[in-house]
């Protein structure tokens, strides 16, 4: 795929779209709440998840990531006996933490051992969790501690070459600089504001305005953008605000500080400076944000621990899957190479789609065509672990996420171990065709590229003292191929079908969800999968 605007607005409006479709939900409890034991009294929380009645029918699940695991979970505490089938030798598929010694060889053969520092990580899957999602119940469920997760800060920046439109260069004094986010939005809020006042205050809005309309919206905006702060100036124009930052910083004494001039309205129109500014409110995206305290995979294992660690078949890789009249048969390799074969009275398959489409099952043509209907989406990121917190040092930013147009699209701070001495940096983290350009490289070059990227927005300072480095292209990843999948549309008969056990299979996972690309979909889809698979047994 070239590296064009457009692929990349496809792959981010596929799970863009996904989020702001995701607006209803709230419908945590899904079944009637009753558990056969008598637990000892407890508040009940969202994540309560309990089936009514208690089965003791086996069900084997495909695939030990976030939809495999709350599976297991769940059907475990109702009593069933269950067994996941995990190809990779730990749990959590995407949700997977680099550290010291993590190695990992990609479908291109390459492989990458991590020379992180003690304590230092990165997420290079999953990253932040909105307070809304039902991940933050597990983690309270399962004891994992949380922290704040800086996805906004109004002191990283923005970096953008090209023009409004993206496609071509720009040709602004905003254009190709590093600005502090505060500073381009201080500059588009002033300028919108100007524009909208002036039009309220011309009438030329006054078909769709009352007088007192027009009083409150002049008011409104007027704060909104810092309008009229000229002494003697045009009460409606935008002239430049503390809020973009200080030249000189407000001090002691006689020392009230000073600002820039703003740029132009023009010039912030045409760089585009305020277009990071919508992917902030959305649904899923806005603080305040969470990550589990120490990595990610806290979650993953977690799990793991819930579940039982003797319940999961590591290096087991599904080459079969067979529903019977009664019960399923699922084929698979072990960590030693041998065949096997797991029997179930069910199965739960939550492998990603494009993979379990390739696997010979008896599910039938339009099944197989179903999982093969959803499309892989590329994305990729790089830990970059310095030697000292420069961003911290010297920009004094304290976590969160500078957004360019380059192909490194975004660089992440770290949002834990402020002040310590090393961090890691996500040095680029894209989608689509940008993720693509990254994955079709070894990572000596990406990592070179990341570097030169990163040099542009933040200086030589960037390139020094790097300590270690580690990629990762989703694409390229074994049992995964994709960071997550977009489907064609998610109404339609191919999605529909896999909504639906076939035979005594079900499927779960974050792609059977309107939270896709957020291990919140996998969960909800895992409780919308055992609560049939659950109604099922108890009605048979
Ligand atoms: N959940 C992923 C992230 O936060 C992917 C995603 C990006 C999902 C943007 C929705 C919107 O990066």
């Amino acid at each position: 795929m070239p590296v064009t605007r457009r692929s990349f607005l496809t792959s981010l409006g596929a799970i863009g779209g996904a989020g702001a479709l995701y607006g209803a939900m709230g419908t945590l409890g899904l079944a009637p709440a009753a558990s056969a034991a008598t637990p000892a009294f407890r508040r009940p929380s969202p994540s309560d998840f309990a089936l009514s009645g208690r089965s003791a029918a086996s069900v084997v699940v495909l695939g030990g990531g976030i939809a495999g695991m709350t599976t297991a979970y769940e059907l475990g505490r109702a009593g069933y006996d269950v067994t996941i089938l995990e190809a990779r030798q730990r749990p959590g598929g995407r949700n997977w933490t680099v550290r010291s010694g993590t190695t990992e060889t990609d479908l291109a053969g390459e492989t990458q051992r991590s020379g992180l520092g003690p304590g230092q990580y990165l997420n290079a899957g999953p990253a932040r969790l909105p307070q809304h999602h039902v991940t933050l119940d597990y983690c309270r469920e399962l004891g994992v501690a949380i922290e704040p997760f800086v996805n906004q800060n109004a002191d990283a920046y923005v970096h953008y070459t090209t023009d409004a439109t993206g496609e071509a260069p720009g040709a602004t004094a905003a254009s190709g600089r590093t600005v502090r986010q505060r500073t381009a939005k201080a500059d588009t809020y002033g300028y919108v504001s100007e524009l909208l006042s002036k039009a309220t205050d011309r009438g030329a809005l006054d078909d769709l305005l009352s007088a007192p309309d027009k009083e409150a919206l002049l008011d409104f905006l007027t704060g909104f953008g810092d309008l009229g702060s000229a002494v003697d100036g045009d009460p409606l124009a935008y002239t430049g605000s503390g809020r973009r930052g200080y030249a000189v910083e407000p001090g002691a004494g006689l020392v009230e500080g000073t600002t820039d001039a703003p740029f132009s309205r023009s010039d912030v129109l045409r760089a585009g400076l305020g277009r990071s500014i919508p992917f902030e409110l959305g649904w899923d995206q806005a603080m305040m944000m969470f990550q589990p305290v120490g990595g990610m995979d806290r979650i993953a294992y977690a799990f793991e621990q819930a579940v039982g660690v003797q319940k999961f078949r590591y290096g087991a890789t599904v080459t079969g899957i067979t529903t019977l009249p009664a019960g399923v048969e699922v084929a698979y390799t072990d960590a030693g190479g041998a065949a096997r074969v797991a029997r179930a009275d069910y199965a739960v398959c939550t492998l990603p789609p494009h993979i379990a489409a390739r696997i010979p099952s008896n599910l039938g043509a339009e099944v197989t065509a179903s999982l093969a209907h959803a499309v892989p989406v590329s994305t990729g990121k790089i830990g970059l672990e310095y030697d000292r917190r420069w961003w911290e040092l010297e920009d004094r930013t304290y976590g969160g996420i500078t957004n360019t147009d380059l192909d490194l699209s975004t660089i992440w701070y770290p949002s834990s171990g402020f002040h310590g001495e090393r961090g890691v940096v996500v040095g680029y983290y894209n989608f689509g065709g940008n993720a693509d350009s990254y994955a079709d490289v070894r990572h000596r070059v990406r990592l070179e590229r990341a570097l030169a990227g990163g040099t542009a927005v933040h200086g030589p300072k960037y390139a020094q003292g790097v300590t270690s480095s580690f990629s990762v292209a989703w694409r390229d990843v074994a049992h995964s191929e994709g960071g997550w999948v977009s489907w064609p549309d998610q109404t339609g008969p191919e999605y529909r079908r896999l909504l639906e056990p076939t035979g005594n299979v079900h499927f779960a996972g974050d792609h059977l969800s309107h939270a896709i690309a957020w291990q919140h979909g996998a969960i909800v889809s895992a409780r919308a999968a055992v609560t049939a698979l659950h109604e099922r047994v108890m009605s048979a």
